[in-house]
C-alpha cells in the first residue's frame, strides 16, 4: 500500500520535456532515493510533489488525497534544500519556529517542539545564534530541523548535503537516517552521489533523461544493474563490448558485459599477459588501470600492506570469476 503515489506525471518546459510518464510509490515511513546524473529531472520531479512547480497532466497522491491541485502550504510536506536559505536575521530558534508561526501554533507549544526539534538534530545549544554564526553543517540541520518541526507527512530532501565536507556529510546523513527512522518519516531523498543512495536507502530510485531506469533496494541496484547505463551509474563498472569481451575471455561472447572492478584479481606475473597501465590511490582501495589483449580496465584492490601497491608497468596475470560477468541491454 503506498502513502505517496506519483501517477503518469508529465513536466516539460516550453517546448521541452523534462519528464514524461513519470511513475513512483513509496511505502509509509519508506526512505527512498532518487538518483541520477546532473538534469535528468530529480529536482523538478521534488519541486512538482511539494506543489512549488506545476504539472502539466498526471497526479500525485498523498495519504489517498490527490495533492496535485493543492497549494504547497496544504500538502503537509516538508521540503530541505541544497542551499539552506535561512532568514538571516533570525536567531536559530526563530529560524526553526518560522513554520508553526506560519501555523499560528502558540507560543507555549511552539517554545516546547522548537527546544525538541533543536535537541534531535543537536543544536540546542546554539538556539540564540544568528546563521552567519554557523558553519555550514550547522546551517544545514537548521534547515532541517526547521521542515521536521512542522512534522510534515512526507519530508522531501534535494541534496541537503551537497555543500558539505566528506566527513560533515557522513555523519549528518547518518543523522537523518537515525532521525528519519526514529520518527517514522516517509522521506525522500534526492543526491547524485551513489555512495550515499547505497548507504542511506530502503530503495534507490535511478533515474536518467527523465526516466526512472531501475528501481530496487541497494543490492540489487549494486549487482544486477539491468543496462549500460546503469551499470556506469553505480558501481564504477566495466564495460566491454562483444569483441573486446570474446578477446578477453577467450571465449565467444554475444552481447555487452558489465564487470565491477572488485571482481577481478590481479597476480603479478613476469610472463601474464596483462600490464599495469596507472594506478589511483582511493584510500583503503588501490584502482589500477590495466591492459589486456588490447582491452583497458579498472581493477579495484585492498590496500592492506604497503607491498600490495605494484608499480606502473608490471606484468601481471588476471583472474576473471565468470560467475561476476554481467549481460547488459
Ligand atoms: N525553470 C526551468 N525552466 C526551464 N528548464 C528548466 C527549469 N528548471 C529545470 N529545467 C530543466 O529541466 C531539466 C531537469 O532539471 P532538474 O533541476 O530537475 O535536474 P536535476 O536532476 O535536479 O539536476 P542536478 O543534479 O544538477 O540538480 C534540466 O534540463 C533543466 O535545465
Ligand atoms: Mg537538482
Amino acid at each position: 500500500m503506498s502513502f505517496m503515489s506519483v501517477d503518469n506525471l508529465h513536466k516539460r518546459y516550453g517546448g521541452t520535456s523534462v519528464f514524461t510518464d513519470i511513475n513512483l510509490s513509496v511505502a509509509q515511513g519508506e526512505f527512498v532515493t532518487l538518483l541520477g546524473p546532473s538534469g535528468c529531472g530529480k529536482s523538478t520531479l521534488l519541486r512538482c510533489i511539494a506543489g512549488l512547480t506545476a504539472v502539466d497532466s498526471g497526479s500525485i497522491l498523498l495519504a489517498g488525497q490527490n495533492i496535485t491541485a493543492q497549494s504547497p502550504q496544504q500538502r503537509g510536506i516538508g521540503m530541505v534544500f541544497q542551499s539552506y536559505a535561512l532568514f538571516p536575521n533570525m536567531t536559530v530558534e526563530q529560524n526553526a519556529a518560522f513554520g508553526l508561526r506560519m501555523q499560528k501554533v502558540n507560543s507555549t507549544e511552539r517554545r516546547q517542539r522548537v527546544a525538541e526539534v533543536l535537541k534531535l538534530v543537536e543544536l540546542d545549544s546554539f538556539a540564540g545564534r544568528y546563521p552567519h554564526q554557523l558553519s555550514g553543517g550547522q546551517s544545514q540541520r537548521v534547515a532541517l530541523a526547521r521542515s521536521l518541526v512542522t512534522r510534515p507527512r512526507l519530508l522531501l530532501l534535494d541534496e541537503p548535503l551537497s555543500a558539505l565536507d566528506a566527513r560533515i556529510r557522513r555523519h549528518l546523513r547518518e543523522q537523518i537516517r537515525a532521525i528519519q527512522q526514529e520518527l517514522g518519516l516517509t522521506t525522500l531523498f534526492v543526491t547524485h552521489d551513489q555512495e550515499e543512495a547505497l548507504t542511506l536507502s530502503d530503495r534507490i530510485v535511478l533515474m536518467n533523461k527523465g526516466q526512472i531506469v531501475q528501481s530496487g533496494d541497494a543490492q540489487s541496484l549494486y549487482t544486477a544493474p539491468v543496462d549500460a547505463f546503469a551499470a556506469g551509474f553505480i558501481g564504477n563498472y566495466n564495460l566491454l563490448d562483444a569483441a573486446s569481451a570474446s578477446r578477453l575471455l577467450g571465449r565467444p561472447a554475444s552481447g555487452q558485459l558489465a564487470i565491477r572492478p572488485e571482481a577481478i584479481g590481479l597476480v603479478p606475473d613476469a610472463e601474464g599477459q596483462a600490464q599495469i597501465l596507472g594506478h589511483s590511490l582511493l584510500g583503503n582501495v588501490i584502482r589500477y588501470r590495466v591492459e589486456a589483449q588490447g582491452v583497458t580496465l579498472r581493477v579495484d584492490v585492498l590496500n592492506r600492506a604497503a607491498s600490495d601497491l605494484y608499480a606502473d608497468g608490471t606484468r601481471v596475470r588476471l583472474l576473471i570469476d565468470p560467475a561476476a560477468l554481467r549481460e547488459v541491454a
